[in-house]
């Protein structure tokens, strides 16, 4: 496993982009009646990032869920149904690190639309360009689209390791250390 360099995205490029997504939102949707749901653990450098560029946001929760081992989404999608807030007849604002098969962001999406809330609103910084079978949602904002490689950084990992580089990287599965 080796971090590829130079970084895919620095972060002056994440933090430009997502004012330029802030701003985007706050054109949209009314903000000060807006729920935002992070999901556990990767997007939670770009949520904070994000909600400090919004105006006051009614409340703020966390959904956990858990889809990959190593660089592999291993298909079976486990959403703690524990960390499923109420959102019935409020407006979402999702917040997700990464859109790849789209598994993990459906489930967690049809366990609150079940709920009939208002509107979802599903944000993604990072989007790979590779096609979805079986998946119906789509992303309403998106930082950066990008090739079907596994990156690591800014709360995206590997086995947990990489989360908090500030860039994000691609990382090469060729034997190695990094
Ligand atoms: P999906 O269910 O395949 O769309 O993947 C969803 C989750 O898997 C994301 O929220 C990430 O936590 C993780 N994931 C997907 N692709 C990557 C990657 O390239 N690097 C790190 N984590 C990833
Ligand atoms: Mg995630």
């Amino acid at each position: 496993m080796q971090l590829v360099y130079p970084p895919l995205i620095r972060q002056e490029q994440i933090q430009q982009k997502i004012s330029e997504l802030a701003e985007k939102i706050c054109q949209d949707i009314q903000t000060e009646n807006l729920y935002a749901i992070v999901v556990l653990k990767g997007a939670v450098f770009f949520a904070t990032d994000l909600l400090k560029k919004l105006p006051p946001v009614s409340s703020i929760d966390f959904v956990r869920a858990e889809s990959y081992e190593g660089c592999s989404s291993r298909g079976d999608v486990k959403v703690y149904p524990e960390s499923i807030p109420e959102v019935g007849g409020k407006r979402i604002l999702l917040i997700e690190d990464i859109l790849d098969t789209g598994l993990t962001t459906q489930k967690i999406f049809d366990s609150l639309q079940i709920q009939n809330p208002e509107a979802i609103y599903l944000c993604v910084l990072l989007e790979k360009r590779k096609p979805r079978e079986g998946i119906t949602i789509s992303s309403d904002y998106v930082g950066f689209y990008i090739e079907d490689n596994f990156v690591v950084g800014y709360g995206m990992d590997f086995n947990g390791k990489f989360r908090n580089l500030p860039d994000i990287y691609i990382l090469s599965l060729n034997k190695g250390s990094y």
